[in-house]
């Protein structure tokens, strides 16, 4: 399948990496106001496509199958509009891919959804952490304990790292929020996702409450806000975003009634070697852990030594230190799910279906972050079962989105 890319950063560069261990798909074509080259190099360098860059989101709907949303999170409706009306227009598109979030809240997450109704495009959500290879094989080796034992009933998650690479992403109200918006979506679809009994359907256990809370534990400092503001043009004193969030979603199994809970936490303040995803799960005699930063390759490199390394995130995402003992992570577009979720997305499209994970269900994520951000906003446990409050995340915006979250943050 021919696919498209719409924006040329840091994502659409991992997802290349990705394809080197894809079959059946091919980058023909690049949307990029910024970046364009730099992805059509490295795309041909791996060898997983020969890419035109077009000058419109529509010229390059007419040339390819599949179009990939790899914008910044403000760009996705205006995004999503332009591919509906070329779709419109005769695109003759199989399918279209949308990076996490969906949405900055329900109202734009809902508007993607219906756009691609519209259009009759088939959909996957980029979550890409469903798709890793260590969340897969537990449920696989697990799968007969937890047959004879009872499923899960709690699980913990956590992606954290020292901060983001761009701007907009630190901007609370470009971006959404900070770290909750940002990363949250991660966590709480992975606490969703691995407390889903065996075979069930990935909105079977139904969401009851949400109790969360968010906080500005480095970035608010002054000398780290002097650092955001020098190096991004950001200033946390006006507009803040939390740089740290946690909560506990409490989901409802529908057919025993058995109460489960999911832990999220995430920050930009983690002072580690680099990205680490955690998560742990305990059923009734059995557990599972997965660390991505326990890998079986170290290196050491000494203060000498250091002094020749350029790039140190060549070692690992979001890597803080060059030297010393460092964890390398040789293949990280795999271990992250990059590889399967792409895998499974083309199998999908081609084989004239959604993908695992559907627009609509991007939507039910979005809504559970929202839910979260109202928890911390109203410092309260939010019922996620009461319809007043289900219509309410409807149009809600966290007052941190808004540019407003300084009197909650400090
Ligand atoms: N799954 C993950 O773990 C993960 C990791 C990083 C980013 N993401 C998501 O991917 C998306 C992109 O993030 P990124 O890190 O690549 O950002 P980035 O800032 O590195 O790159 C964004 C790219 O989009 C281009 N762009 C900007 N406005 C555009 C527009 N209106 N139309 C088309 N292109 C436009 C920019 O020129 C740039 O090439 C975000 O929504 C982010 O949440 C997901």
């Amino acid at each position: 399948m021919r696919l498209g890319m719409i924006g040329a950063g840091f994502i659409s560069k991992f997802h290349t990496l990705a394809l080197t261990q894809v079959r059946g798909c091919a980058v023909t074509g690049i949307y990029s106001p910024a970046g364009a080259e730099a992805l059509q190099e490295l795309v041909q360098s791996k060898r997983v496509g020969t890419p035109r860059i077009y000058s419109s989101i529509t010229e390059l709907a007419n040339n390819v199958d599949v179009l990939a949303i790899f914008v910044p999170n403000p760009a996705r409706v205006s995004t999503m509009e332009e591919i509906a009306e070329a779709v419109k227009a005769g695109s003759e598109l199989s399918g279209v891919i949308c990076e996490k979030p969906l949405g900055r809240n329900v109202t734009e997450a809902r508007r993607l959804v219906e756009l691609a109704a519209e259009a009759g495009l088939k959909t996957a959500y980029y979550e890409n952490q469903l798709f890793m290879k260590p969340l897969k094989s537990q449920m696989q080796q697990l799968e007969l304990v937890q047959n004879r034992m009872g499923p899960l009933s709690l699980v913990r998650s956590s992606e954290e790292h020292a901060g983001p690479h761009n701007a907009w992403f630190w901007d609370p109200v470009q971006q959404g929020g900070g770290v909750l918006s940002d990363m949250g979506c991660h966590c709480i679809a992975v606490g969703w996702y691995a407390l889903t009994p065996n075979g069930k359907p990935l909105t079977f256990l139904k969401p009851e409450s949400v109790s969360a809370d968010v906080g500005l534990l480095k970035w608010g400092r002054p000398e780290f806000r002097q650092r955001l503001l020098t190096r991004f043009g950001i200033d946390y004193a006006e507009t803040p975003a939390e740089d740290f969030a946690t909560g506990i979603i409490t989901y409802r199994n529908p057919e025993t009634d058995q109460l489960v809970k999911a832990q999220f936490t995430n920050s930009w303040m983690f002072e580690k070697q680099g990205l680490r995803i955690f998560a742990d799960g305990m059923g009734p005699g059995y557990a599972f852990e997965i660390n991505t930063l326990l890998s079986p390759l170290s290196i050491f490199i000494g203060d000498e030594a250091a002094e020749t390394i350029l790039d140190t995130e060549s070692s690992l995402e979001k890597a803080t230190a060059s030297r010393g003992l460092l964890t390398i992570q040789p293949n990280e577009a795999d271990l992250y799910g990059y590889t399967d979720e792409n895998l499974e997305t083309f199998a999908a499209f081609e084989e004239g279906r959604d993908g695992m994970l559907p627009w609509t269900y991007g939507l039910e994520i979005t809504r559970l972050v929202m839910a979260a951000y109202m928890s911390a906003e109203k410092k309260m446990t939010l019922d996620l079962t009461d319809p007043a409050v289900e219509e309410e995340l409807e149009k809600y915006v966290p007052a941190i989105a808004r540019g407003e979250g300084a009197s909650q943050l400090f």
